[in-house]
């Protein structure tokens, strides 16, 4: 094990997981800080699930070029349907497989105390309750909900170990590894959407098979076809499909260094051009963590409030650096901008 320990250059400590380090992992979720923790699929890089600029911190973490939606872990059942909708179809999945490896994308709840960001600014929600019992323990001690993509950099192997998660995520700023030794199952969840009762939908094959699902359903799983991604919300969620990924019923001009008659402003940075109808600044300082934070939530009260002073107003939108988290804030603006569902293609 010490050549091995060598490669590691991360500066997130590994920490053996028991009553103590379970706690103080959960304090840093609390303090908006990311921990990685095990699951029975694979490794995960939490974050507090309510918190946008934690979640924020996420997708600096990875290197996500674009901000894909994020699995939310809850306790239970119960914790997980006060988040989203539950239908019966959704209920029987819930209780056959969890806790364990399914993920199931319901239609969110409108109270739910979770950051717009973690949903990617979808009406629908991935929920997963984990079976690791280090997960488990994390849960109950925070007392949350904890939003966790698998702990890899993006495009990479998801990590099954935490010497996986030190070595991949390099110098990123994750407060702790919890060690609770190599996934049993080593492969995401499966991934199943259930926004209405009597209807499921394969949108990622994972640990549990489509046959152990299928036995459980009375009907057969659907698959993702070209015609589902182009009606179907839920499968705006996986990465990728549709050029139009989030867009607010107003019109977004983008690259907007001035303001024209009328117009609403998402504005970035201090040096803002004067005469918004109305105005919300992702970030006055240029941050560009604070702003991917801010940008769903923003996009959605900007555009209630078009809705609210009718007309067709348009959202300018400042130019935002396409560098770092700046890239994937781009990549949804411009899917925000897209009118048609252009190039909806799988
Ligand atoms: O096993 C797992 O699922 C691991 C552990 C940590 O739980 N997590 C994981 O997360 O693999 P991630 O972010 O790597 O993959 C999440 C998947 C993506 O394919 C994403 O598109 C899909 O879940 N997803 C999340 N929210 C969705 C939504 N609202 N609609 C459709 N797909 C969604
Ligand atoms: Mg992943």
């Amino acid at each position: 094990m010490q050549p091995q320990q060598k490669r590691i250059k991360s500066v997130a400590p590994i920490v053996k997981a028991n009553a103590q380090t379970i706690r103080n992992a959960a304090k840093e979720l609390a303090a908006g800080n990311l921990v990685s923790f095990p699951t029975e699929t694979v490794y995960g890089l939490g974050a507090d699930a309510g918190n946008d600029r934690a979640v924020a911190n996420i997708f600096t973490a990875k290197k996500r070029p674009d901000f894909n939606p994020l699995i939310i872990h809850v306790k239970t059942a119960e914790n997980a349907f006060a988040l989203g909708k539950s239908n019966a179809t959704a209920q029987r999945l819930a209780n056959h497989f969890w806790p364990g490896g399914l993920s199931l994308v319901v239609r969110r709840l409108k109270d739910a105390p979770v950051s717009p960001l973690a949903t990617a600014g979808l009406q629908t929600i991935a929920l997963r309750v984990p079976a690791h019992p280090v997960a488990q323990s994390l849960l109950q001690s925070w007392g949350g909900a904890i939003a966790a993509p698998s702990a890899n950099p993006s495009g990479c192997l998801s990590p099954t170990c935490a010497e996986h998660v030190a070595d991949a995520m390099g110098d990123a700023n994750i407060a702790c590894i919890l060690d609770g030794g190599p996934a049993d199952l080593g492969l995401e969840s499966t991934v199943v959407g259930c926004l209405e009762d009597g209807d499921a939908i394969l949108l990622r094959p994972g640990s549990i098979s489509r046959d152990d699902i299928e036995e459980i359903l009375d009907t057969p799983l659907r698959e993702v076809t070209k015609k589902i991604a182009d009606d179907d919300d839920m499968t705006k969620g996986s990465p990728g499909r549709l050029a139009r990924h989030y867009a607010p019923k107003a019109p977004l001009r983008l690259h907007a260094r001035d303001v024209r008659p009328g117009e609403f402003l998402l504005a970035f940075g201090k040096d803002t051009p004067p005469g918004p109808r109305y105005c919300l600044n992702l970030s006055s300082h240029g941050c560009l963590r604070e702003a991917a934070a801010n940008l769903f939530s923003y996009l959605a009260r900007l555009d209630m409030e078009a809705r609210r002073v009718g007309g067709d107003v348009v959202i300018a939108v400042m130019p935002i650096p396409e560098r770092g988290l700046g890239l994937a804030i781009n990549d949804r603006l411009r899917r925000g901008a897209t009118r048609e569902k252009e190039g909806s293609v799988l």
